[in-house]
């Protein structure tokens, strides 16, 4: 049993013409010491999430599900059965410390206060143990005179982490404790909270818009859309070879500081939630989607060692037909060619592994072609089985279908990044290219190259194949030599 677990957490919201569902069927767990990183973009419910299991919701909410702390249910006598446990087992860290924080009280009477409300000290203890948290969060002696306006924002930050501190709670959920942060103070924040959940044990739930900075922090990602976590992993899993098409566009709609891939946007805008939604959640955004998405709700199954994934192209059933599809656009690899995964993917599949993804999004991973291997085409059973947008083209009748490759070609290291065990870097020599072959335009080829005189006609014309009008121009500057890869 681990130290807090949440089952099919619910949290739908009271409007005036029906309900919005915030949260639905939310689900992890945490032990002590682990720190869980919960990422989405906004709106996607991880701040109703936090609250819930704080009991702060509004009175306009209203929660279902089963959420344990030590065994202990927490939701079973409502916003009032939290008393005993809030700030004493499970505590908060705001965002916005100066919104969080008393300006007419002192830092040291704040963090004072829940010791006295929840009688863990009181008294001369009770600021004995402030000035104590004060030195652990890294604040100097004496502030805990100072009003939080005297304070700038890293520091501000800091005493909230303190105050919520001061009970030595078990779980500290922190929701954007670094926003409105410099890098630095940031940097120092994220540290310190690593810092203190390997010290007291205590497990962190850190909610973040910033990838990076979850996964410098975390030991685990939950990934949250539509009020759904669609996919958890551990860190190192996710962040080479996330499953859901959901996180690939995520990360690939990340900066990343180690190259120059340009960020990818994730198209359209998450769904409204105070409407029922069919199907999957991410369908109309998804590079992936293809006709099951838009009919079938995809449930969470475990696609790995503490990895689930809420995607119909990573469930058990699928996954045969996922590593058709994967396989059917692999090209073969030379020895030179990495497949290291600190790299962009040296080769994969097109539309159900997009670009920056990792490997096939399947339960058993698709095996790579060998150095120079051929591979034979999917059988006509497999075809017929998947229903995905490439299998489409293929039964549509089109002769070769590529979509997304990438070839890339290691570089050499300086010693000292390989000292420093940076990742290796890349030259990309195939960038995501696409190529379609129709058999039916190979018919219409072969048909008007034997009508001299439209051919003719063309070529008068100026026309290249498949375009009406002269040939475009080049725009100015394109002549001589191309950039560096
Ligand atoms: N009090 C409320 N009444 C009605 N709807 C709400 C309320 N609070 C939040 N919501 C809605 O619940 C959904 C989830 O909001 P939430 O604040 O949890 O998202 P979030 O993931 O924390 O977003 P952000 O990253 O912007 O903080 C949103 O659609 C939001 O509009
Ligand atoms: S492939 Fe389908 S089920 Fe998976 S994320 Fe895309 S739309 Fe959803
Ligand atoms: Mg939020």
């Amino acid at each position: 049993m681990s130290l807090l677990e949440a089952h099919g957490l619910e949290v739908a919201f009271d409007l005036p013409d029906g309900e919005l569902r915030a949260v639905q069927g939310v689900a992890f767990s945490l032990d002590a010491g682990e720190r869980l990183g919960l990422v989405g973009e906004s709106g996607s419910g991880k701040t109703t999430t936090v609250l819930a299991l704080m009991g702060l919701l509004p009175p306009t909410a209203s929660v279902a599900g089963d959420v344990r702390l030590d065994g202990r249910d927490l939701l079973r006598d409502g916003e009032r059965g939290c008393d005993p446990w809030r700030w004493r087992d499970i505590a908060t860290v705001f965002q916005g410390a100066m919104n969080a924080l008393n300006p007419v009280r002192t830092i040291g009477w704040q963090i004072a206060e829940p010791m006295e409300v929840h009688r863990t000290a009181t008294g001369a203890a009770a600021r004995s143990r402030t000035r104590e948290l004060l030195a652990l969060t890294g604040l100097p002696p004496g502030i805990e005179r100072a009003y939080p306006h005297e304070l700038s924002g890293g520091m501000r930050q800091r005493a909230a982490i303190a105050m919520a501190l001061a009970c030595q709670p078990k779980v500290l959920l922190a929701d954007e404790p670094t926003t409105a942060l410099d890098v630095v103070v940031q940097d120092g924040i994220l540290r310190l909270l690593t810092q203190l959940t390997d010290e007291l044990d205590l497990a962190l739930v850190l909610v973040t818009h910033d990838l990076a900075a979850a996964a410098a922090t975390c030991t685990r990602l939950a990934v949250m859309y539509a009020g759904r976590v669609v996919e958890e992993a551990p860190v190192g899993d996710i962040m080479g070879s996330a499953q859901h098409p959901y996180t690939r566009q995520l990360f690939a709609a990340t900066p990343s500081l180690l190259d120059n891939t340009p960020v990818r946007p994730i198209p359209g805008i998450p769904p409204r939630l105070d409407r029922p939604i069919d199907g999957c959640p991410f369908a109309p955004r998804c590079e992936a989607r293809f006709d099951r998405c838009s009919r079938e709700p995809p449930a969470l199954v475990t696609v790995g060692e503490g990895w689930r994934s809420a995607c119909h192209l990573s469930a058990a059933g699928h996954s045969q037909d996922a590593a058709d599809t994967s396989r059917r656009t692999d090209v073969a690899l030379t020895p030179s060619m990495s497949t290291s995964a600190d790299g962009p993917p040296a080769a994969h599949s097109g539309k159900s592994v997009p670009a920056a993804s990792g490997p096939a999004p399947t339960a058993a991973p698709a095996r790579r072609p060998g150095p120079g291997e051929l591979r034979a085409a999917p059988s006509a059973a497999a075809l017929a089985r998947d229903s995905s947008p490439v299998a489409d083209d293929r039964a549509a009748g089109s002769a070769l279908v590529l979509d997304g490759i990438f070839v890339a070609f290691p570089r050499r290291r300086p010693v000292a990044d390989v000292l420093r065990r940076r990742p290796r870097p890349f030259v990309r020599a195939v960038d995501g290219v696409g190529i379609r072959q129709d058999l039916d335009r190979q018919r219409d080829r072969r048909e008007r190259r034997i009508d001299p005189r439209r051919h003719h006609d063309r070529r008068a014309r100026g026309c290249r194949d498949g375009q009406e009008g002269p040939p475009p121009e080049l725009p100015a500057g394109t002549a001589g030599v191309p950039g560096p890869l």
